[in-house]
């Protein structure tokens, strides 16, 4: 028997560290937190994705009385960019929260295990990594792809 050691490769960074580019995803993804529709939770999130087309979608939680009905913010922004540009494929994803006071997470948020699986569809279909991005209060952590996030992955059937 032989262990299986598996890392995943972050990198902590601080605003001043981000490209233009991502600080602009961070900013509307945290734009999209004010969107959330979350009257049961009062936890806001938001994710931006930047698409290889040039144009940036955004998502918010939308939650519902029934509670399993909603949606989060990152299959939001996932399904609203497949949806409206089917043919784009996703470079980053932005993802920002702002807990129950209103305030940015100190921490960034990660996504659940089904935006995981969502997203790392997106990732296969562009075939090449999709960044992720989890913004906090102050540090931001960077992982180079989505099966970063989900190494074992459920992807097809052998
Ligand atoms: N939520 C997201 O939108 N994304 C995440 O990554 C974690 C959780 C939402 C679901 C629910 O509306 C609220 O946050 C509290 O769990």
């Amino acid at each position: 028997m032989k262990d299986l050691d598996i890392t995943i490769p972050v990198k902590v960074a601080s605003a001043d560290d981000l490209s233009a580019s991502d600080r602009r995803l961070v900013e509307l993804a945290r734009e999209a937190t004010y969107r959330s529709y979350s009257p049961y939770s009062h936890f806001a999130v938001g994710a931006a994705i930047e698409l290889d087309n040039g144009q940036t979608v955004t998502g918010s939680n939308q939650e519902n009385v029934a509670y399993p009905s909603g949606t989060c913010a990152e299959r939001t922004a996932a399904y609203y960019a497949g949806a409206t540009y089917p043919d784009a494929r996703f470079k980053t994803i932005a993802i920002a929260a702002r807990d129950t006071d209103g305030n940015f997470v100190k921490a960034p948020i990660a996504p659940c295990g089904a935006c995981r699986q969502a997203l790392l569809e997106y990732e296969t279909l562009a075939g090449h990594n999709v960044r992720v991005i989890l913004t906090g209060a102050t540090e931001h952590y960077i992982l180079p792809s989505v099966k970063s996030l989900l190494p074992f992955a459920f992807t097809e059937f052998d």
